[in-house]
């Protein structure tokens, strides 16, 4: 049996990290109507109807006092290529609209904050419950609408050309260059 060894129960301490965040960029509305832009790694599906999601922000950050505010935002997914400019993203000062990052706004379908042409795929949401822990909250977002650039619906692995990226641990990422097939049926 293998050897276990106790970890600080403060994930910054985790070295290397057994729990991975998809980095994605969410687009909110400031109150003067600008976009506001900001990577985030603390996100996962939560259900399929309604289609949910939850998105972990700490309360002070300018997308969470959007969305609390406003109660819509966009979770863009970037791939790989753009791990410069997503880290790059979160050291910069407010405002930060998505040209100050060097992206494009694109119009969403639904909701009032912009998509990143630049982004593959891109979740469109409205604020369903915060629930606020100390200086965190968690965000509770139906998806309204989602798009995806054709190319990817149309690729032969499609994976390979979305390159989703995770936050592992600081400054460290790792990348999904490829889709690989279970022999089994089912999920
Ligand atoms: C890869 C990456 C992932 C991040 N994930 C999160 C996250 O899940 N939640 C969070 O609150 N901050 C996260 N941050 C930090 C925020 O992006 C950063 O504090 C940013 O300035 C907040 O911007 P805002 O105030 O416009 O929301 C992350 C930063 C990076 C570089």
């Amino acid at each position: 049996m293998k050897e276990k060894v106790s970890l600080a129960l403060d994930k910054r301490t985790w070295r290397p990290s057994p729990l991975l965040g998809q980095v994605v960029l969410v687009t909110s509305l400031n109150a003067d109507g600008q976009s506001n832009v900001a990577p985030k790694s603390w996100l996962s599906m939560m259900a399929f109807e309604p289609a949910l999601l939850a998105l972990g922000c700490n309360l002070a950050h300018w997308t969470a006092q959007n969305v609390i505010d406003r109660h819509e935002f966009v979770v863009n997914i970037p791939g790989a290529e753009l791990v410069e400019i997503v880290w790059k993203a979160h050291t910069l000062s407010h405002p930060r609209p998505v040209e100050r990052i060097g992206l494009t706004p694109l119009p969403a379908q639904k909701v009032k904050p912009p998509r990143i042409a630049e982004c593959k795929a891109h979740l469109e949401c409205t604020l369903v419950q915060s629930l606020a822990f100390g200086s965190e909250v968690i965000l509770l977002g139906q998806i309204v609408a989602a798009s995806m650039d054709r190319d990817a619906i149309e690729a032969e692995d499609p994976y390979a050309y979305l390159r989703l990226f995770a936050f592992l641990e600081k400054n460290t990422f790792g990348v999904i260059e490829q889709a690989r097939r279970v022999r089994e049926r089912g999920i």
